[in-house]
């Protein structure tokens, strides 16, 4: 049976820091960041976007697919629009370095939107709009990704699983974060049934010959099922438009997949901030949030359900959950850690059995 480790965040976050650093040969500042944005991830519960990754990355960029020190570029078109080229950079770092300058820019005009190109994966879409709720921004976030979908009624695998990422600020109750993929499932599940030998509910993938299947193998050699079919396939195409079509960047399927190719990615992202203030006082429209998230929680359970929650509100439970218990790792991911702290010289990360109490860092 697998066991669970326990790791304080600010720790974790010292640990991928210090690999990225030693063995990416990224800035001390900007391994820091990179390395918040992931353990972020896994504090919200998206631990399939978190330090799980770290492997991943560090070959990519051990690799020299992935530039370790990107001159990054913002070219103003207008006052509230300009572009960013990434450089090929980590696309943790170019889509933070792109966020604020839409927020700067949302400070002044009222809104701000920065498309981008020459990036990489960035990770958990929420990152960006928590980035934006801390300056009291409403904010949209599209990025788009390798092929891994194919549009409604097609064979072949065409679109991104590219997540589409929303929020808003809310006073005293918890802030509006929409952050969701247009597949039915993340691939991460079929993986796991695939692993345990068990099939998946119909729906969630189709085979190579873009067949509904319920063989979690043949979803794997096959392609993701869109949320609501054309309507999940639409927003799919929605998100390569504002990424790679607007932005300059790839799209179309041809994203590179980081997984399987040994190109840069190239992909596209655009981020909008807008400051609410600009149409009420901002204080009022916090707390008219406060009343709609109040309005939610106020609706009656239907059955099978203990409360109706708002929108990123489960991840927002788990975060304070994981900052008072640490993150919680698998022995998979502590086996990856010993590895990777051998090989490039890096103090280990200390993992406990149990949890943690950490209430002074709520
Ligand atoms: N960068 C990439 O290329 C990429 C690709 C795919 C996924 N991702 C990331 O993977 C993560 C997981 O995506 P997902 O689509 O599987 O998310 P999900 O299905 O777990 O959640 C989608 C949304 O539904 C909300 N939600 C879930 N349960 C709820 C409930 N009971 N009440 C109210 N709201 C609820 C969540 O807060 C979230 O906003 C995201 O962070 C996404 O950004 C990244």
């Amino acid at each position: 049976m697998s066991s669970i480790y326990y790791a304080d965040p600010a720790e974790a976050e010292t640990f991928a820091a210090s690999l990225l650093v030693n063995g990416g040969g990224l800035p001390k500042d900007q391994a820091q960041l990179m390395a918040k944005c992931l353990v972020q991830a896994d504090l919200r519960g998206v631990d399939t976007h978190g330090l799980a990754r770290l492997q991943q990355y560090m070959a990519r960029v051990k690799d020299g697919l992935v530039n370790a020190t990107p001159n990054l570029k913002v070219m103003e078109k207008t006052p509230v629009a300009a572009h960013l080229d990434g450089d090929n950079g980590f696309g943790f770092i170019v889509a933070t370095k792109a966020m604020e300058d839409a927020i700067r820019r949302a400070e002044t005009y009222g809104i701000g939107i920065v498309t981008v190109n020459h990036s990489n994966h960035f990770g958990m879409a929420a990152t960006y709009v928590q980035q934006a709720l801390k300056k009291d921004m409403i904010s949209l976030v599209f990025t788009n990704s390798a092929k891994q979908m194919p549009p409604f009624g097609g064979k072949e695998t065409l679109l991104g699983i590219s997540p589409f990422a929303a929020g808003a600020p809310s006073d005293s109750e918890v802030p509006f974060i929409l952050d969701m993929a247009p597949s039915v499932v993340a691939k991460g599940k079929i993986r796991k049934a695939a692993r345990r030998g068990e099939s998946i509910p119909l729906g969630w993938a189709y085979d190579k010959d873009g067949k509904p299947t319920t063989d979690a193998e043949a979803a794997l050699s096959g392609s993701m099922a869109p949320i609501g079919g054309p309507k999940g396939s639409g927003i799919a195409i929605l998100m390569d438009i504002m990424s790679g079509v607007l932005g300059d960047a790839e799209f179309g399927g041809q994203v590179g997949d980081q997984y399987k190719e040994a190109r840069p990615q190239n992909v596209g992202h655009s981020f909008i901030a807008i400051k609410p203030g600009v149409f009420m006082d901002a204080a009022n429209f916090r707390k008219r949030m406060d009343t709609l998230v109040q309005r939610v929680h106020g609706v009656t359970p239907a059955e099978g359900f203990d409360r109706v929650l708002f929108p990123g509100e489960p991840e927002w439970n788990l975060e304070m959950k994981r900052r008072r218990e640490g993150v919680p790792f698998t022995d998979a991911e502590k086996e990856m850690f010993t590895e990777l702290s051998e090989a490039f010289g890096v103090k280990p990360l200390r993992l406990s059995t149990d949890p943690l109490s950490l209430e002074h860092q709520q």
